[in-house]
């Protein structure tokens, strides 16, 4: 038999040697895989739970709320709660940050997640997941104030998702590349299974959502035109796969190749998803594979959130062509 590598196992011997490395870390690192080991198993039961369908509630961002969704915003703050090291918990689901009970104010991390990405899957079985990243606070002792939460991405310490699709899946960075792990539902831990990620140089797959399309600006229409046209090599055999979870789109284009964009357009124009909660952790783990991601004028990693419920424009995958996107930005009206 092969030797199994246990995500815990992974996490200790990565660390191992890092400059600031601490147990504190590893065990928060821990704890946030084990939770989404609880989420995956509450998807995984949904349809028998009877906990399919809305709540007929609106969240902060205006969209219609399901009751996985509370099931697995409660999941994640219970369980990131019980950590003396991290300080507060904003979760995409929630209008403020909250500040947990252990770790109030000494806690030196903290926590953003989008609970579940791809709710309007969740009814109909298909992939979804959990996107999370962990920042370090500069100063402790005080209690955390929003602010802390909205420095650009290139603080983040850590980053990473789970999908619950045909198997459930771990995958995560801490800045020194991105390694997957597949969840052995019968020992009921992650396995090291894609070690040292890195996003294929070539477009494979193109995720947009072209029913979008009237909406669109000048430039997304440009841009989607140039790949859609085939004319270069490059595209001749590019395909169209757009899942509606970021998370499940990201994680195939990670692997095959391609570029996945939500645009801001004209009836969202600040974009859709939320720089905090899904831009910034994607856009860390993209570029630690390899790749970029960009709001189609600057690198996601620069931006600094207004606040923790900002969105943009997301363009993330293959280099080539995220900076084809720039280009038409740059050089056509919207
Ligand atoms: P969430 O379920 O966390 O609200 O996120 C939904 C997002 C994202 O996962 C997906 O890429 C996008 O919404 C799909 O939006 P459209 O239906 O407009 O394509
Ligand atoms: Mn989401
Ligand atoms: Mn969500």
């Amino acid at each position: 038999m092969a030797e199994l590598l246990t995500l815990s196992r992974h996490i200790l011997q990565s660390s191992q040697g890092h400059e600031g490395a601490t147990g504190d870390f590893n065990l928060l690192m821990s704890h946030i895989a084990t939770a989404t080991k609880v989420v995956s198993r509450q998807v995984a039961k949904a349809g028998l739970l009877n906990v399919v369908g809305k709540t007929g509630e609106t969240n902060v961002q205006g969209e219609e709320v399901t009751k996985l969704d509370i099931i697995a915003n409660e999941t994640l703050k219970i369980m990131l709660d019980d950590l003396p090291v991290v300080c507060a918990l904003a979760s995409e689901e929630d209008e403020s940050f909250v500040p947990t009970r252990a770790g109030r104010t000494e806690g030196r991390y903290l926590i953003a997640f989008d609970p579940l990405d791809g709710s309007s899957n969740i009814d109909v079985n298909v992939s979804i997941g959990t996107i999370f990243s962990v920042r370090r606070r500069v100063k402790v002792g005080v209690p955390a104030t929003e602010q802390d939460f909205l420095g650009p991405g290139s603080e983040i310490v850590a980053a990473g998702y789970a999908v619950y699709g045909s198997s459930t899946m771990f995958v995560y960075t801490t800045g020194s590349g991105v390694d997957g792990f597949t969840l052995d539902p019968g020992v009921g831990e992650y396995v090291l299974s894609h070690p040292n990620m890195v996003q294929p140089d070539r477009c494979k797959v193109l995720s947009m959502n072209h029913v979008h399309r009237a909406r669109w600006f000048a430039p997304t229409r440009a841009f989607a035109d140039h790949i859609l046209a085939r004319d270069e090599e490059r595209y001749v055999h590019t395909t169209g796969r757009y899942i509606g979870s970021l998370v499940a789109d990201f994680h195939r284009n990670l692997i095959y190749g391609g570029l996945f964009a939500y645009p801001a357009d004209k009836t969202c124009p600040e974009g859709k998803l939320r720089l905090l909660f899904e831009a910034q952790p994607l856009a860390m783990l993209i570029e630690e594979a390899g790749g970029a991601a960009s709001d189609g004028r600057q690198r996601i990693l620069d931006i600094e959130p207004e606040g923790l419920h900002a969105r943009a424009t997301l363009v993330i995958g293959n280099k080539h062509e995220v900076e084809l996107y720039e280009h038409y930005e740059r050089t056509h009206e919207q």
